[in-house]
This record gives C-alpha cells, structure tokens and sequence, in this order.
C-alpha cells in the first residue's frame, strides 16, 4: 500500500537509517523502506518542540489513571516516547500489562546470583506474545492514514496479533501469510479464530515474507511486519517496562531471541533515545540469540565481521552471504519455530542496536532450547520455545565469562508456553514415536528435564501405589 495522508505535524517524521542518504518522509506516507535508497525507516522525532518528562518516574503517575485505556497499555502509558499518534487514533486493547520477575529457580540454572535473572514475560499479552506491542502502533498508524485491509506473513505470532487487532477493532480486514506445516498449532488456531483470512503458502516464512511485501507494494494492504517502523515504536515499551520493574534502574544485560530482529532493533532505538534525552546515564548490554538452524545474523557477526560501522556496514557482504545460501538452497531449520528465519529483515537496524549496547551475538542448539524451555517452565514461566533461547545463551555467557555472576540479567520471554503444546508434551511425555517425529530430526535426543506422566491401572490400590504412599 503506498498512501499519504497529510499529518499536520512537523515534530514526528520517517528517516531512512542510511546515514549517507537520511532522506525523511511524513508520518502520514504508507512505506517499508527509503524512497530514495532502499533502506530500512525509523520513526524519528523532534523532541526539543515535544514534552519529554524529566524523569521516567514521572510514568508512573499514570497508573493512578488506570480505569483510562490509554493510561493503562503498557505501550501508550509511555506515548511521550513514542509521540507520532494523536490520542483518539490509538488502536488499543490493553497490550503491555506484563510483569518482569525475579527467579532465583532460573538463576541457579544459568549460574547467576539468585537475585540477578530476570524474566519479563511477554507471553501475558492478549494474544500471548510480545508482538502485540508493536501491533497495537502499527495498527494505529493504519487508522491513521486510513487502510482498511492490514497483513503480514508470520511464523505464527505476527498472525494472531495481527487478528486480535482487526477483530476486537473492527477497523480492518486483515491476511496473514504463512509458511505450509510452518506454525505451531495453537498460533495457526489464533489467526483461524480471530477471522484473518489466512493463506498458507507452499514455502517458509522468508518465501511468506517476500509474497506479502509483493502483495502489499502492489494493492492497497497495508503491511504489518517489523519492516514497518511504527510497529518497533511500540516495541521500544518492553524495554520501559523492564527498567519499571527494577524500580528505573538499567539492568546489564538485556537478552532477545533474534529471528526478524525486529525486538532487538527496537530496545537499541529505546535505549539510544533514552540515553539522549538524559533519562539514563548508561545503556545495557544486548545479548541476541539465534537458534543454531537459522543463525544469519551470529554467523555474519561473529565469523565474518560484519558491524554498523556507523551505518555503513558491508552491504556486498551481506548479497554474497544471501546469494551462497541460496545458491545452497540453505533453509532455517530449528524447533523454535517462530525464529526459523534465515533472512532477518532488520538485519542492519540490529548492527546498530549491537553498537548502541556493545552487544553480542550467539546461536544455541535445539536440545539447549527445549532444555532451557523446560527449567524456565518447572519455575513456573511458560513460554514457548524461541523463548528458551534467551536463557540457553545466558548459560552460554555465563561459562564463557561474559556475563558475571553478578551482573543484573534481564531476558525477554517472547511467547506464551500455550502457543506450542505440542513440543511440550514431546518433550515430557517420553512417547519414542512422539519424539522420533518431533525431537530427533532436530537433534534432540535427551530430555534431562521431563516430567512424563505415570501411567496406572483404574484402581485406587495401584494408584495408591503409584503414589508411593
Ligand atoms: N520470539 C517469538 C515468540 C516470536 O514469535 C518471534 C518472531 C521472535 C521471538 C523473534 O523476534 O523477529 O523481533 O527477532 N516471530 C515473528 C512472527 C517472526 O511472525 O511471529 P524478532
């Protein structure tokens, strides 16, 4: 969809990333990339003719406000930061009241000090993922400048964000585009609910991915994948939230499973504005994780050099990379479905967040995910597998004596345990078909954490005996 609706304000505007081309564009224009370049968009603001509070404490007189929707989204609660809506465009449906926890459980299982490992669990959204974030902006962008027809292609979660967003709001049509025998059950039954019309193309999510951006270039859809800018704004607030929970203080390390990047681009971008504006004098560390399957980014990191370089990084590095893989016919493969990825569109955005918070990148195994996934769970935080890559690389830092035991480690559990039940239940039920199907082709062949179910005879004696008592 490319649309413009002219925005009577000067003080938010799109800017390409490009610092050699930094082109600007209104809010009210409909786009994914640069006009003039190619590159990716930020969302950009000119704070000095803006009111920015002089403390971030000052947030928190909005919760006294709480009965008022917008007093009480975890995103629009910090619409100071993320000023490109008018208020009576907002599209929300309290996304965002999610709480960061302290797990001493966890702590032990990484090698941190018991007070030092934090969770903040995204899977408490309405539909159940940290997405929800960004689609309640992305959304109200879309009533800004009028769509009636969103869509995205999804791994899963994308999708039933996107759905929630267009059924509770009655605003919008929506498509989603998935990758066929791609999408964990309980994400695909989302879309089917919420009403999206939902197309499942004979490919995987980067295939999905480069349909709807066609699609949407073409016919008037307006796209709702993190190439939008105004979704990362929202994102920004998870970054918020963390930093409430600890009562304003910036934690050492924040840690994000990376598939489109979209996440980590975002809490770069908060922590960069948050360090301009003065709200705070230093800026985290960032741990991205891939999945070992699909790990574009740590590979090109971590093996090949490539960085920000003060946004210009190696872009023939990068086609080369791409066309080897596909000249390979490489494709994404890991259990973590939702960050099965092998071309992370925000690639370049999260060179940056990487420079802003001098992070690190690494990959884990699908065994150290389901493992990780399941100690997460016995503390008592579900969450779905890609999530379990955040505390399978902390362990990862920890024996590499990256992060100390006494560093403040703050991971973001990006979905919901429900979103993939059927991985669980593999994992615990210690069914040899089950995991010959599910587990092994992955390289999962052990399952130290399982909890697997006794199976007795209906009879109070045996049960009583099964007990143990
Ligand atoms: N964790 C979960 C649960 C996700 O669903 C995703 C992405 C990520 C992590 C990766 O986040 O893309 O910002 O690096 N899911 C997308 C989707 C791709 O379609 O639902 P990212």
């Amino acid at each position: 969809m490319t649309a413009t609706v002219p925005i009577r304000t000067s003080e938010a505007f799109q800017k390409c990333l490009s610092p050699s081309c930094g082109a600007t564009f209104d809010v009210g224009e409909v786009r994914t990339s640069c006009g003039d370049c190619g590159g990716l968009l930020d969302i950009t603001y000119d704070w000095r003719r803006l009111f920015v509070p002089d403390s971030l404490r000052w947030f928190e007189a909005k919760w006294s406000r709480r009965n008022e929707l917008l007093a009480r989204s975890g995103v629009w609660r910090f619409h100071e930061l993320l000023p490109f809506a008018p208020p009576e465009k907002i599209v929300s449906i309290g996304e965002g009241q999610t709480p960061l926890h302290s797990t001493p459980g966890v702590a032990r299982y990484v090698g941190v000090g018991p007070d030092n490992l934090y969770l903040q669990y995204e899977g408490m959204n309405p539909s159940g993922s940290f997405k929800d974030n960004g689609m309640t902006a992305a959304s109200t962008h879309a009533r800004m400048v009028g769509a009636k027809m969103t869509a995205c292609a999804s791994t899963g979660n994308t999708s039933a964000s996107l759905a929630i967003y267009a059924g509770v709001s009655g605003l919008f049509q929506c498509v989603v585009f998935v990758g066929s025998g791609k999408i964990a059950y309980g994400k695909l039954s989302q879309a089917l609910d919420y009403g999206a019309k939902t197309l499942q193309i004979r490919g995987d999510f980067d295939d999905a991915l480069a349909r709807v951006r066609e699609v949407c270039e073409q016919h008037p859809i307006y796209l709702c994948n993190s190439v939008n800018p105004f979704r990362l704004e929202g994102q920004k607030s998870i970054m918020y939230r963390v930093m409430e929970g600890l009562g304003w203080q910036v934690p050492d390390w924040i840690v994000v499973p990376g598939g489109n990047l979209g996440n980590s681009s975002s809490f770069g971008k908060a922590f960069q504005e948050l360090h301009q504006l003065g709200l705070i004098d230093r800026i985290p560390r960032l741990a991205i994780i891939n999945a070992a399957g699909a790990d574009t980014l740590e590979v090109l990191v971590n093996n090949q050099s490539l960085n920000w370089n003060d946004g210009r990084s190696d872009a023939d590095l990068i086609r080369d990379f791409y066309g080897t893989m596909d000249a390979e016919n490489r494709r994404a493969h890991t259990l973590a479905s939702a960050i099965e990825i092998n071309r992370p569109v925000n690639l370049v955005k999260a060179l940056r967040a990487l420079s802003v918070c001098n992070g690190v990148v690494r990959s884990v195994s699908d065994q150290e995910i389901v493992d990780a996934r399941a100690q997460i769970a016995a503390h008592g935080f579900g969450c779905e597998p890609a999530s379990g890559a955040t505390i399978a690389g902390v362990r990862q830092l920890r024996e590499e004596g990256i992060i100390a035991a006494s560093d403040r480690v703050a991971c973001v559990l990006t979905g919901h345990q429900l979103k993939d039940p059927d991985l669980t239940v593999a994992y615990h039920m210690g069914d040899p078909k089950r995991q010959a199907e599910k587990l092994h082709p992955a390289g999962v062949h052990s399952t130290p954490f399982a909890n697997s179910p006794v199976v007795v005879d209906n009879d109070t004696n045996a049960i009583v005996k099964a007990l143990g008592l």
